[in-house]
C-alpha cells in the first residue's frame, strides 16, 4: 500500500489560524510563522481550506477565481514562499478543490448571465420555472430552495448558498476546466487536493422532482448522491491530471455510504487515496441532518462504537481506505460534542486523540484540537456562518420550531464553533492578532492556549506531540489489522492492532465515569497512556474517566 497513507494531515482554516499583518484576519504569513510549530506535531501535510479569491459568502467555498490568492490572505508569491518553507520542513500543502460549484462572481458565470447564447450557459444548470415555481422541488443543503432566480422565469441550480452555482459536469469543458486548475497548482508544487463534496457533482438526468407527491422542498438524496457518473467524471479528470503528476488525494463524501466509499477509495485501484464520511459527526442527528434536533441530546457510546466498527471492519474486509477525523471546519469542536469540555476537558481531549490516531485509516486533525479548544457560545449578532443563519430561519418556518429553541439548536451546531481564532497565548486577542479578530474570540483563551501548554509536560499539546510521534514510529497503527475487544462494553472502546512485527492493544474509557472491565491477557507493557497514575494490569481493571492506554502485547 502507498506509504503516504501513513501520514498525519493538519487542517488549517486560514481565516482563523494566525494573523500576521494586524487586520484581524488569519493569512498565509501567519501560517508561515507557525510552520515550526506544526513540525513539532509531526505533521506531513497541511490541508488548507480554500485560499482562492472569494466573496466570503461561504468563506472560501464560493470561489471567484481559482488562479489567484484571496488578497486578505496574501499573494501568489507568498503562497510560493509557503510551499517552499513547508517543504524545507518536510510538509506538503494540500489545496481544497471546490469543483461542485463556482461562485456567482466567477468569470464563467458572469459570461453565462450576459447572453443566452454564451457557451458558458451550459457550464451551469439554467432552467425555466414550472407553474410560477422553481424548476423542481429540491432543497438546498443550506436550507430553502435549491434554485436561485436569475430573471423573470429563469432559475439556476444552487445546492448550497445562492452565490454557489452548481457546475454542469456533463459538459466536457467544465471537466477540462477543473483539470486545468489542478494542474496549475500542481505545477506550482502543491502535494495534492481535498475534493469538496465530490460525490454530488452528478445530478439525476432531467432533474426530476424528488417525492413529487409530497409538499414542500425535498432532500434530493439519491438524485445527487454518489451517482455513477460522479465517479466516471472524476475518473476522467484524474486520469488527465495523473498523466503528469503524482498527488495525494482525499475526497469529501457527503453522506457517503460504504458502497460508494468502496468505489472511490479501493486500495487496489483508488480514484482517491481516501474518503471522509460523516456518520460520527451526525450521530445525534435525525434523518434531515445536522440541525435535525430530534435526537439532539442523546447519543450513546454503544452507538458510537457501532459506527466505528461498521467502518473499520468494512474498509478492512473490502480493502478500501478512509480518512479519520473528529473535528473540522464544518462541525462543532469534538471535545464539546463527544467529550467533556468542562471538568474533564484535558482528559477527554487526550482520550479522543488516542482514539483517532489508533484507528485503521489516515488521521486528520483540525487547528486548535491539539490544545483542546472547545465550542464558543455566540450570540445571534455574532453569527458568521451562512449555513447557521439560513437554517435558523428554516428551523422556524419549515420545522415550526419556536425562535428560542431554533437559536439554541444553531448555537449548539453552528460551524462558527470551530471557526473562532486559534488561541496562541493569553496576550491580547489570544496572540492571534494585534486587533479585534473578525469573529468572536473564545473567552477561555486565558486558560486554554498554546503558550500555556508548551512547557507543561502533561498538557494536551504535549500529549498530541507524543501521540503523533508514536503514530509515525508504528506503522501497525496505520496498516495493521483492527480487531475489536470488549465490544459489548457500554463505556469502553477497545481494539487490537496487529501486523507481522507488532501487536498493540488500545483500551479507552470514553465516558466521564470510572469503569470496571475484565481482561484475559494481562501480560504486556504500557507504551502510551493518557494518565500517569494508572493502576497496574490485572484481570479486573478500573479505568479513571477518559483514561486510555496503548499497550504492547507480545506476539505468539
Ligand atoms: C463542504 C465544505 C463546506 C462547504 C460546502 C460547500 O462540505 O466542507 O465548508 O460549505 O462543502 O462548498
Ligand atoms: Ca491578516
Amino acid at each position: 500500500m502507498k506509504k503516504e497513507l501513513a501520514s498525519i494531515v493538519y487542517q488549517i482554516w486560514p481565516r482563523s489560524f494566525k494573523d500576521s499583518n494586524g487586520d484581524g484576519i488569519g493569512d498565509l504569513g501567519g501560517i508561515i510563522e507557525k510552520l515550526d510549530y506544526l513540525q513539532t506535531l509531526n505533521v506531513d501535510y497541511i490541508w488548507l481550506s480554500p485560499v482562492y479569491v472569494s466573496g466570503n459568502v461561504d468563506y472560501g467555498y464560493d470561489i471567484d477565481d481559482y488562479y489567484n490568492i484571496q488578497p486578505e490572505y496574501g499573494t501568489l508569491e507568498q503562497f510560493d514562499n509557503l510551499l517552499s518553507e513547508a517543504k524545507k520542513r518536510g510538509i506538503g500543502i494540500i489545496m481544497d478543490m471546490v469543483a461542485n460549484h463556482t461562485s456567482s462572481s466567477h468569470e464563467w458565470f458572469k459570461q453565462a448571465l450576459e447572453s443566452p447564447d454564451s457557451p458558458y450557459r451550459d457550464y451551469y444548470f439554467f432552467r425555466k420555472g414550472k407553474n410560477g415555481k422553481e424548476p423542481n422541488n429540491w432543497i438546498s443543503l443550506f436550507g430553502g430552495s435549491g434554485w436561485t432566480k436569475v430573471s423573470e422565469n429563469e432559475y439556476v441550480l444552487t445546492m448550497f448558498a445562492p452565490q454557489q452555482v452548481d457546475l454542469n459536469w456533463e459538459n466536457p469543458n467544465v471537466r477540462d476546466g477543473i483539470a486545468d486548475i489542478m494542474k496549475f497548482w500542481l505545477r506550482r508544487g502543491v502535494a495534492g487536493f481535498r475534493y469538496d463534496v465530490i460525490n454530488i457533482i452528478s445530478k439525476k438526468a432531467g432533474l426530476p422532482d424528488k417525492n413529487p407527491h409530497k409538499k414542500g422542498y425535498q432532500f434530493a438524496d439519491d438524485y445527487i448522491n454518489s451517482l455513477p457518473r460522479a465517479f466516471d467524471f472524476m475518473e476522467e479528470v484524474m486520469g488527465k491530471v495523473r498523466e503528469e503528476f503524482e498527488l495525494f488525494t482525499v475526497g469529501e463524501g457527503m453522506l457517503l455510504t460504504q458502497e460508494a466509499a468502496m468505489r472511490y477509495s479501493r486500495c487496489d485501484d483508488p480514484l482517491f487515496d481516501m474518503m471522509f464520511q460523516f456518520d460520527l459527526a451526525l450521530i445525534d442527528c435525525g434523518p434531515l441532518g445536522k440541525y435535525d434536533f430530534r435526537k439532539f441530546y442523546h447519543w450513546t457510546i454503544k452507538e458510537f462504537k457501532t459506527i466505528v466498527r461498521k467502518w473499520q471492519m468494512d474498509m478492512q474486509n473490502r480493502n478500501y481506505w478512509m480518512a479519520n477525523y473528529l473535528s473540522n471546519h464544518d462541525q462543532p469542536r469534538h471535545i464539546s460534542h463527544y467529550g467533556n469540555d468542562k471538568k474533564y476537558r484535558v482528559e477527554s481531549a487526550k482520550a479522543w486523540a488516542m482514539f483517532n490516531f489508533t484507528l485503521r485509516g489516515t488521521p486528520f486533525l483540525y487547528q486548535g484540537e491539539e490544545i483542546g479548544m472547545t465550542d464558543c457560545k455566540l450570540e445571534m449578532d455574532e453569527w458568521k456562518d451562512i449555513e447557521a443563519i439560513t437554517d435558523y430561519k428554516v428551523l422556524q418556518t419549515m420545522m415550526k420550531l419556536p425562535a428560542f429553541i431554533a437559536r439554541k439548536v444553531i448555537q449548539k451546531k453552528t460551524r462558527d464553533n470551530a471557526r473562532t481564532p486559534v488561541q496562541w497565548s493569553d496576550a491580547a486577542f489570544a496572540g492571534f492578532s494585534t486587533v479585534k479578530p473578525w469573529i468572536k474570540l473564545n473567552p477561555n483563551y486565558l486558560d486554554i492556549n498554546v503558550e500555556n501548554q508548551e512547557n507543561d509536560s502533561q498538557s494536551v499539546l504535549n500529549f498530541y506531540r507524543n501521540l503523533t510521534g508514536f503514530y509515525k514510529a508504528h506503522p501497525v497503527l496505520t496498516f495493521g489489522r483492527w480487531t475489536e475487544i470488549l465490544s459489548d462494553h457500554p463505556q469502553i472502546i477497545a481494539y487490537v492492532r496487529e501486523d507481522d512485527s507488532e501487536k498493540l492493544q488500545i483500551i479507552i474509557n470514553l465516558s466521564s465515569k470510572p469503569v470496571t472491565f475484565s481482561l484475559d491477557e494481562i501480560e504486556g507493557k504500557d507504551v502510551l497512556t493518557t494518565h500517569t497514575d494508572g493502576a497496574p494490569w490485572n484481570h479486573k481493571m478500573v479505568f479513571a474517566p477518559y483514561e486510555g492506554r496503548i499497550r504492547e502485547l507480545s506476539k505468539h
